[in-house]
């Protein structure tokens, strides 16, 4: 489990703010407006925790490592993930040039943006749901040993880069107030 367990945990941050912007989503659909105040910080976690810091590790440490292990890119699951990170820059790429004119009213943008929020939504929990129960329980299975401490040192350094730091705890931070503010605790 050390070989994925704190992408996994990152996986539970990212499905809940899934969960808030499926929330807003249907808020703007309900009320025909979805403003830039409600719609930038998702695109701001999704860029920043989702795809600069997970995908990062991910593809950066953790697929290469099982790359060299035998597990393959072309046909195989590593390129199917790789296909499905690049699908989801491209919904939330769209999202973000719609919020303008969202704002101001357009109603095509908007109607744009819960399309493409709503094709994020589903790409992204199946995308999870696959790497939990499949890759990654592979990845639990084969690296082991010097290869497993190799991977965690390449975590850590990757997780030490300023740049990452300063984007983790401030889309952390984000996560937080956005969960609290859409999935408030049941009284
Ligand atoms: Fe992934
Ligand atoms: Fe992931």
């Amino acid at each position: 489990m050390e070989t994925t367990n704190r992408l996994r945990q990152e996986h539970q941050v990212i499905l809940r703010v899934l969960d808030c912007f499926e929330i807003a989503l249907a808020n703007s659909r309900e009320s025909g407006r979805a403003s830039a105040e409600l719609l930038e910080p998702f695109v701001e976690f999704f860029r920043g925790f989702a795809d600069k810091c997970h995908h990062c590790k991910e593809e950066q440490r953790l697929f290469p490592q099982l790359e060299s292990q035998g597990i393959s890119r072309e046909g195989g699951p590593i390129g199917c993930m790789l296909r499905e990170h690049e699908m989801g820059r491209v919904h939330v790429q769209k999202i973000s040039d719609a919020i303008e004119a969202a704002d101001s009213g357009d109603e095509n943008a908007m109607l744009r943006i819960l399309y493409e929020g709503e094709a994020f939504i589903e790409l992204l929990r199946n995308h999870i749901a696959k790497e939990d129960g499949v890759l990654f329980e592979m990845a639990d299975q084969i690296v082991q040993g010097a290869d497993l401490t190799q991977l965690t040192r390449g975590y850590s350094e990757v997780e030490s880069e300023p740049v990452y730091a300063d984007i983790y705890s401030r889309c952390s931070a984000l996560a937080d107030r956005l969960i609290k503010m859409y999935l408030p605790p049941k009284a």
